[in-house]
């Protein structure tokens, strides 16, 4: 079962390294992998913003790059620069990279204010009608 307290913990930190001088809007992400390990991921951002990067997808990409095929669950927290958290759905691109890799129906995706206050979804209820590797079967 997924420690969704210990997992925003890991977002929070992961929070702190974001590269964010054009939206001044951090986001950090963390991301289970089936074997236990955890990967904290941050948005970094460019000079050319097309360029930038999800907190998401920096937190997969750097556990898929170890290796890892397999993943359980993803915490994403996000808030302006001195400003208070705010829910920070993840975008239709880290969306898609998910739905790559994790199970519709057991991925789970925690979006979280705090360590008390998160909400959990599906990634079949976050992301319906993926277009997915099955596809290409
Ligand atoms: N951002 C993320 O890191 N994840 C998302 O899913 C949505 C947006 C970042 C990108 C950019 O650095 C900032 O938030 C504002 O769009």
């Amino acid at each position: 079962m997924t420690d969704y307290k210990q997992l925003i913990e890991a977002a929070l930190e992961a929070q702190k390294r974001a590269y964010v001088p054009y939206s001044k809007f951090r986001v950090g992400a963390a991301l289970l992998a089936h074997d236990g390990t955890v990967y904290g991921g941050c948005n970094l951002e460019n000079a050319s913003f097309g360029a930038t990067n999800c907190a998401e997808r920096t937190a997969f990409f750097r556990a898929l790059y170890e290796g890892q095929r397999e993943f359980d669950a993803i915490a994403i927290v996000g808030s302006k620069v001195d400003g208070p958290p705010s829910w920070a759905y993840p975008c239709g691109i880290c969306r898609q990279v998910m739905a790559e890799f994790c199970s519709p129906d057991t991925f789970e995706v925690i979006l979280a204010l705090s360590t008390e206050e998160y909400k959990v979804f599906k990634l079949k209820d976050m992301f319906p009608y993926a277009f997915s590797p099955s596809n290409l079967d």
